[in-house]
Parts: structure tokens; sequence; C-alpha cells
């Protein structure tokens, strides 16, 4: 079978490939993922910092191999599947395909075997990078100590890590002319020992006698009026979302100061999501596909405005960390207009038609509206005018600082 593993799922495969994650040469099974929970080593008592996992849909059984594909559909490696863990977890070795190599700086990226020899038997002193290195006399003072080459080693992986290619690039101008960049897409482990740990072993891979950690990134997030921002409307049909939303796109564009996309959902059912149905499996489709477009929105800055039915909690979810992996702000507004109220109201007499039996899987009716308890805003249309529902949506975009 084929399977395309997650972002950073691929960004450790392609260390386990290079080298780089030496001496692993798969993703990890129970044992050994226990044993560096517990006592950071593998099970055979070798020294390793964290885990390196890897999630395969339930129909891969162990003796199965995996093709794993990039997210373009370019296969990359094949795993032999030697363990089925709980949560999906599965473990094997893996063998490269030899797929070019794509992306920012690819041309830089190079295996630990080549940068060992390249160095040819020289010490290299070797520097982990996430944000920009401004003071270089520590580098350079040990380097000179140590009468080694410099390795600048920018953690190139998501979405800063082109910027962090650039800032070693633009450290090596003013390091010794035998300096090498090369990229290493590890991705961040959320414990600092842990993710200095994993450094080192890849510093050491990369033929280092020596590991500088270079600062941390001193993350800025620009001011919010130039972030990116989705705001999610969810609720029942007819409970206002759609309304509520086209007003808070018009007084968005009166003002002028932000780009709206705007995803209506009976739009984006009539052209995105065609075709599909109300099954569960549909509509969380239909909530994918509207998260990936407003996330490309607030990618650049936009403002993107949504208000589909949304029923479920793990799919809303899923958009909100899409947007946020982009480094874009989600604002969840719940338009909590009860049941008995959009029924009253039956705009489009589809719960009429859903009562006599003539819609299936009708929301609120047939079909279930999980509540979201993580709502960043509720309201209430029972007793409030659309205008006051705008007014509302706008004061906490105001407040937030999204909208000046
Ligand atoms: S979602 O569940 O996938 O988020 P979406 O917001 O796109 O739903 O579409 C909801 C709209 O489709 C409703 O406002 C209503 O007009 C229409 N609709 C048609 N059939 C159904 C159904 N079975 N359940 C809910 N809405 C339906």
């Amino acid at each position: 079978m084929e399977w395309t593993p997650g972002a950073r799922e691929l960004a450790d495969l392609e260390l386990l490939l290079s080298g780089a994650f030496h001496p692993l040469t798969g993703f990890l099974g129970h044992d050994d993922l226990h044993a560096v929970h517990e006592r950071g080593t593998l099970a055979d008592g070798t020294p390793w910092p964290a885990p390196a996992t890897l999630r395969l849909p339930d129909e891969a059984a162990p003796g199965d191999e995996v093709t794993l594909l990039d997210p373009e559909g370019v296969p990359l490696a094949v795993l032999t599947v030697t363990e089925r863990g709980h949560d999906g977890l599965a473990a094997g070795p893996v063998r490269p395909l030899g797929a070019p190599e794509h992306g920012p700086f690819a041309r830089l990226h190079r295996t630990p075997a080549q940068v060992r020899e390249e160095l040819g038997g020289r010490a290299a002193l070797a520097v982990t990078m996430r944000g920009p290195l401004d003071d270089l006399t520590e580098i350079t003072a040990t380097a000179k100590e140590l009468d080694a080459v410099v390795l600048l080693l920018p953690l190139s992986y998501g979405e800063p890590g082109p910027a962090v290619v650039r800032a070693a690039l633009r450290a090596k101008e003013r390091l010794p002319a035998d300096t090498l960049v090369v990229p290493v897409p590890l991705a961040p482990r959320e414990e600092p020992e842990i993710d200095l740990e994993l450094r080192e072993h890849v510093a050491t891979a990369y033929g280092a006698a020596e590991h500088l950690a270079g600062p941390e990134p001193v993350s800025i997030p620009g001011p919010p009026h130039r972030r990116g921002l989705v705001v999610f409307f969810t609720g029942l049909s007819g409970s206002g979302k759609s309304t509520i939303a086209r007003g808070l796109r018009d007084a968005l564009l009166e003002l002028g100061t932000r780009t709206v996309t705007h995803l209506d959902g009976d739009v984006v059912r009539a052209l995105l999501s065609k075709g599909l149905t109300f099954s569960k499996a549909d509509r969380d489709l239909n909530i994918r596909r509207i998260g990936f477009v407003a996330a490309e929105a607030a990618r650049h800055g936009g403002l993107a405005i949504c208000a589909p039915i949304a029923p479920y909690a793990a799919t809303r979810d899923e958009v909100r960390e899409m947007v946020e992996s982009v480094g874009a702000d989600f604002l969840l507004v719940h338009v909590a207009t009860p049941l008995e109220e959009c029924e009253r109201r039956d705009r489009k007499g589809l719960y009429a038609k859903a009562r006599a039996g003539l819609i299936p899987e009708f929301t609120g009716v047939s079909d279930p509206y999980e509540e979201p308890d993580d709502a960043d805003l509720v309201i209430d249309t029972t007793h409030l005018s659309i205008e006051a529902a705008v007014t509302r949506v706008l004061g906490a975009l105001r407040s937030g600082g999204w909208v000046r």
C-alpha cells in the first residue's frame, strides 16, 4: 500500500534516510519507545533521546511493505512494517527510493556521510540553529581553540525553515571561509532538554566533535492587525451564522483595512464541495476543504470568514490546527441559536422536510451537532438582531487587535 505521512513524520523520515538519526534505521516500536521514555536509550541500551514514530492506517499489518509518499505523491521510501502498536503507530526499517530532493535550499542538503567526507578528517564545530546568530564571537573563538571547521546546521523544519537557512548563509559571510551550511529538517521536540539532546545526536552524526546550540528564535509574531485570521462560525442550519458572516464581511469591506475571503457554507457546497453528501465523511471533507482554503488566505495575512455547520468537534480542531500551523490566528464563533428557534424560523423549509423524512441525516433532527466547548465567542440570535450580532463579532476583532 501507499501512504502519505504528516509533515513531522516526513521530516523524521528524511533524517532516518540520510543517516542523521544514526543509529536509527527506522521508526521505533513499543520496546524502544518505552526505553526512550524511561531511560533515554533504545531497548538494547544504546543512548537515544527522542521518539521517532509513524502513524499508519489500520490496514497495514506486520510484514507489509508500505510506500511512503510526499504530499505531492512522490514515492520517498519503503517501510517494512515489523510491528503495529496501539494508537495506530507502526514500526519498522525504512529504505530510500532515491527521490530527487526538492524544496527551498534543497541544493544545500547533504547527508552526514557526505559532510564527513567533505571534512576529510578535520574536526568540526557544529552549530544547530533555529533563529539568527547575532553574536559570532563564541563560535569563532571555540572553532579557533579546537582548530575546527564551523558547520552551521540550520534546523529548517516548517514555516520558519527557509528564514533560518537564510540566517545561516548570512552568518557564514562573517565566519571563516571554509564554514559549511547544511540544512537539517529537524522538527522541534516539546521538551527543551530532549530537543537539545537530539540536536547533539544529529551534530555527532554529521561528524561534529563539539556542538553549540544557537539561540532560540525570539518569535516576535507580527502585530495582530497584520496577522492572518480565520473567523470560523459554527452552528445549526438557520442559526443565523451565514447572515452574521455576511454582515461581518460587509462591515470589514467598509472599514477597508483587511482583505477578506468569504467561505459561506452554501456557496462552498455549490462549487468547492459540489457533489459531496451530508454523510459524516463528506461533511468532514467539506470542512477540511474550507479549512485548507481559509488557511491559505490567512497564511498571506488575509482574513477568512467561514460559515459552515461544521457539526464535529474533532474536525473543527483540525481546522484550528491547520490555521495555527501557518502562523495565523483562529477565532471560533458558536452561533448557538437553539434548535427550537432555528426550526421555528425554518427560513428554507428544510426542517419541515427533515421532520417529514424527506431529507435524511439532517443536522439537529436526524444527525448530530457537537456543541463547541472551546468557542471564543457564543452568540444566540433568538433575541439579538443581526446588526447587534455583527457588532459583537467586530468588537471581539477590535479587542483582539485584529481590526483597528
Ligand atoms: S456541513 O455539515 O458540511 O458543515 P454545510 O454548512 O456545508 O454543512 O451545509 C449546510 C447547508 O446545507 C444547510 O444550511 C442546509 O441549507 C443544507 N442542507 C442540506 N441537507 C442537509 C443536511 N442533511 N443537514 C444539514 N444541512 C443540510
